[in-house]
């Protein structure tokens, strides 16, 4: 239908005839003369209709916004003073010779130009969505990414293998998508929420290095960067440790991003144990472009006559830590309640802070609720602690370990972006050294901070077992994350290879050896059946090309994202079935579905 794509029409074809498509972008009556801005995957071009010719004129009339039209044209240069510089076919202009009407267009629900409209209605119509460049370009970055991705695995003796859809429930620690087995009346099968377990028995089938661009489904609270249904490119590597899977997918990185972007990371990504991320940074995924640092109080709070400071600073779970904002004086009495509003939705019960206007002057030339709780030693330990100077800001956070952990690590990170101060870099690490496993309060019970497939440092289960005996908070586990500009892009980990260690691990988990026979029995089995030791990493794909394109949200980088309540506003799914459909799936719902519970 075409000889020639409208974005690449050019001085290059002066007085040439060719034949174009796509979508009537805008259309201008002017004096008699028609423009049209005909627009396809490549770009716009201005076509022009002028009334000698009567009968492709007539038609060009009836031409409206989104009308899908065939072009023959001539290719002219643009008149003295209408050359527009901002287009990359402002250089010319076609004059339509022939036109067809390949299919009318409805009035659309929005203009593909205007940038406020809401999420919600272009979800609804994200077929015209897609027709805007901005997402155009997303896609096809995306599409780049995965080729690259795969080209560059496929060289290095990777197989691309796919694993079920239809399977067992996988513990990556989110809630199971069901479906329910017709054949198998009461019988469920999960979603995966990750390949993790098949691609741990492809190592044992002996594949030796596995790669997959898997869809992964996990019912969990949705935000900015998560969705219920996202990508995965899932790694698994053969006779391998920690450092040869963390260079590969370094490697991959950092060649995707100059192959793709042009973009030249880091020669080695640091390492930051997860101590230290948490100390210094409040996150196990810090943004290193924001130069600010968490200062440890604890040992200096033990003793002040301020129990908000001094309780968490002696108690084995409590933490009191500060964090300074040069030039944070300059903030209000309102943005400093803005701030206590945001760090209370991390469960902060306040948000205590000096302002420094003259430190050298001790407590006079200091402006704050707290200082008052403090000897003249302290206050002036404290400054010394934070490196505090005039114009500064200090905030600080007392409370449950984790909570002034994250409470001031949103903090941070908020403040470094409402005051400039996020550097114009690309910022990776490996956050390394994660403990294995984390007390669940509300559960009553250990809980894998990995997954409990990740294996621990020690090497002999007698080893491993007397660390267990210590402390099971101390124990440390063979996981890594990279992370870039304050996003996990991905994790991954050293698998146990053996039985007794993987029963072990269950064991801790409170998941004993009758569950876990139901639950892994087919893992536990292969683990004895000689599994060679493995490792992998899953990269979540969405997150990737987030940042890659500049989206703030993932949503954005997806053709068909659900929204944060997980659902389709395209196709209306989720959806009630048929009483039939229910009955051949030996389902009943427990309460007839009503506008206001379904
Ligand atoms: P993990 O659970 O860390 O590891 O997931 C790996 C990466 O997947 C991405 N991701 C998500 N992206 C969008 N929406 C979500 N809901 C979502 N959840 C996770 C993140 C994350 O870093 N089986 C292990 C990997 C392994 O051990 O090899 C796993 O799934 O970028
Ligand atoms: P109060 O004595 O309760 O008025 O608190 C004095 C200052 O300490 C106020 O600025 C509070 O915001 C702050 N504050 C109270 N509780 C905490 C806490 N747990 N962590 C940090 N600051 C707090």
């Amino acid at each position: 239908m075409r000889s020639h794509t409208c974005g690449v029409i050019n001085t290059n074809h002066l007085e040439q005839e060719i034949d174009f498509c796509g979508w009537a972008h805008r259309r201008r009556d002017h004096g008699g003369v028609i423009f049209i801005d005909l627009r396809d995957h490549t770009g716009l071009v201005q076509v022009v209709f002028d009334p000698d010719r009567a009968e492709i004129f007539a038609l060009a009339e009836q031409v409206r916004n989104e009308f899908v039209l065939k072009i023959k044209g001539r290719v002219r240069a643009r008149p003295e003073g209408t050359i527009n510089p901002d287009m990359a076919t402002g250089e010319i202009e076609v004059l339509g010779l022939e036109l067809s009407i390949l299919n009318r267009a409805a009035t659309p629900p929005f203009q593909l130009d205007d940038n406020d409209v809401s999420e919600e209605h272009r979800l609804r119509y994200r077929y015209i969505d897609l027709r805007r460049p901005s997402m155009q370009s997303k896609l096809r970055l995306r599409a780049k990414v995965t080729g690259e991705l795969r080209r560059y695995l496929d060289d290095q003796q990777f197989i691309e293998v796919d694993t079920p859809t239809l399977t067992r429930a996988t513990p990556e620690g989110a809630r199971d998508y069901l479906v329910p087995s017709r054949t198998h009346p009461g019988s469920f099968f999960a979603l995966p929420q990750s390949p993790q377990l098949f691609k741990q028995l492809l190592m044992m089938g002996g594949i030796d290095r596995y790669y997959q661009i898997a869809r992964c489904f996990r019912d969990e609270d949705l935000r900015a960067d998560r969705q219920p249904e996202f990508s995965q490119l899932d790694i698994e590597m053969a006779f391998v440790e920690e450092a040869q899977v963390m260079d590969l997918a370094e490697g991959m990185i950092r060649h995707l991003f100059d192959s793709v972007l042009d973009v030249k990371l880091p020669e080695a990504f640091p390492h930051m144990s997860y101590a230290d991320a948490i100390r210094d940074y409040g996150s196990d995924k810090p943004d290193l472009r924001i130069p600010l640092k968490l200062t440890e109080l604890s040992d200096l709070m033990q003793d002040v006559d301020f129990k908000v400071f001094s309780e968490p600073a002696k108690s084995p779970n409590g933490r009191v830590a500060a964090l300074r904002v040069p030039g944070g004086s300059k903030l209000s009495r309102k943005d400093i309640d803005v701030y206590t509003e945001f760090v209370s939705r991390y469960g902060a019960k306040g948000l205590a802070y000096i302002k420094c206007n003259d430190v050298a002057n001790g407590r006079d030339g200091l402006q704050s609720p707290i200082v008052k709780f403090f000897s003249d030693d302290a206050l002036a330990a404290v400054m010394q602690k934070v490196g505090a100077e005039d114009g500064d800001l200090v905030f600080f956070g007392a409370d449950k370990a984790n909570v002034v952990a994250d409470a001031l690590g949103a903090l941070r990170v908020k403040i470094g972006h409402d005051l400039d101060m996020v550097a114009d870099e690309w910022a990776p690490l490996w956050v390394v050294d994660f403990p294995m496993f984390e007390w669940d309060e509300g559960g009553k019970r250990w809980h894998a901070i990995h997954h409990p497939f990740t294996a621990p440092t020690a090497d002999t289960l007698e080893q491993w077992q007397s660390q267990l005996d210590e402390n099971p908070a101390t124990v440390l586990s063979k996981a890594y994350d990279m992370v870039l500009n304050g996003t996990e892009l991905g994790g991954g980990s050293i698998r146990i290879h053996n039985s007794d260690m993987q029963q072990k691990a269950l064991d801790v988990l409170g998941i004993g050896e009758e569950e876990a026979n139901e639950k892994f029995g087919f893992l536990l089995d292969a683990l004895k059946y000689g599994a060679p030791p493995h490792g992998g990493i899953a990269l979540g794909m969405d997150r990737l090309i987030m940042i890659m394109s500049g989206a703030s949200s993932i949503r954005d980088v997806m053709a068909f994202p659900k929204t944060q309540s997980a659902s389709c506003l395209l196709t209306s799914a989720p959806s009630v079935v048929s009483d039939q459909q229910m009955k051949e799936l030996h389902l009943r719902a427990r309460a007839r579905p009503t506008p206001e519970n379904s």
